[in-house]
């Protein structure tokens, strides 16, 4: 297996033009600095990402998602990925309420989208579209293309989880140019990526970052949801 680079919670195995991503069954949070491993939280995850892709696929959103091979594993297309978490907020939480105030919950006026710069040693820290232009991360076209589709896939995805009676409350995306240099939306989407709320429920990361238990009890109310995606 030609294994070309391994993250906190993913392997990427090159396929020549395209990828197999591998979900591992490794839990993070803080950058790295808690970190446990739960069995079958690799399937889980993935499976909710090839059928969230899938979804947004069908919506017209360009996503990287080709096939899902349970149960961790999905066939992608080969992107350069660009160093960006694109976070799209619907209600004030996480680290918008620590940096601005506020409460946890609230709504803000219209979709925000945040861009912070991948880096455990910096901590991520958030960027405006200036800092990309003049640090050379990607250009003001690529960024305008960006928040475009972020607040989209954002939409769709709160439509989606609506019909399900659950709050979206933010979401981390990644994206990346695919071989022909088109914007295209990578990496995973799932409970570890969103805010998932039901009436004070949390079904999504808070609960292993607050140590409120085993997280995968809720990730699989979620996956039930999204199996009435088709594959
Ligand atoms: O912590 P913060 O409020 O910035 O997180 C916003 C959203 O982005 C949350 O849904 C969180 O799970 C996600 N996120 C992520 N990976 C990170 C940071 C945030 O998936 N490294």
């Amino acid at each position: 297996m030609n294994i070309v680079s391994e993250g906190k919670t993913k392997k990427v195995e090159d396929l020549g033009t395209e990828v197999m991503l591998h979900f591992k069954d490794d839990i993070t949070a803080g950058d790295g600095a808690k970190h446990d491993v739960l069995q079958n939280k690799g399937a889980i995850c993935s499976e909710i990402t090839a059928r969230l892709m899938k979804y947004l696929n069908e919506k017209g959103i360009y996503t990287m998602y080709l096939e899902y091979l349970p149960p961790n594993k999905i066939r992608a297309r080969k992107l350069k990925m660009i160093p960006l978490e694109v976070i799209v907020r619907f209600k004030k939480a996480g680290s918008f309420v620590r940096r601005y105030g506020g409460n946890e919950g609230e709504d803000l006026p219209s979709p925000l989208v945040e861009f912070t710069y991948k880096s455990d040693t910096l901590h991520d820290p958030l960027m405006c579209v200036e800092h990309l232009e003049v640090l050379g991360i990607t250009t003001k076209e690529i960024a305008q293309s960006i928040i475009q589709q972020a607040k989209e896939a954002g939409n769709y995805l709160k439509e989606f989880f609506e019909s399900h009676s659950i709050e979206l409350w933010d979401m981390k995306f990644e994206f990346g140019l695919d071989l022909d240099g088109k914007v295209c939306l990578g990496d995973e989407i799932s409970p570890d990526t969103m805010r998932l709320r039901k009436s004070g429920e949390i079904f999504d990361k808070d609960i292993y970052r607050r140590d409120l238990g085993n997280p995968l009890e809720k990730y699989e109310v979620v996956l039930k949801l999204c199996q009435s995606i088709d594959l």
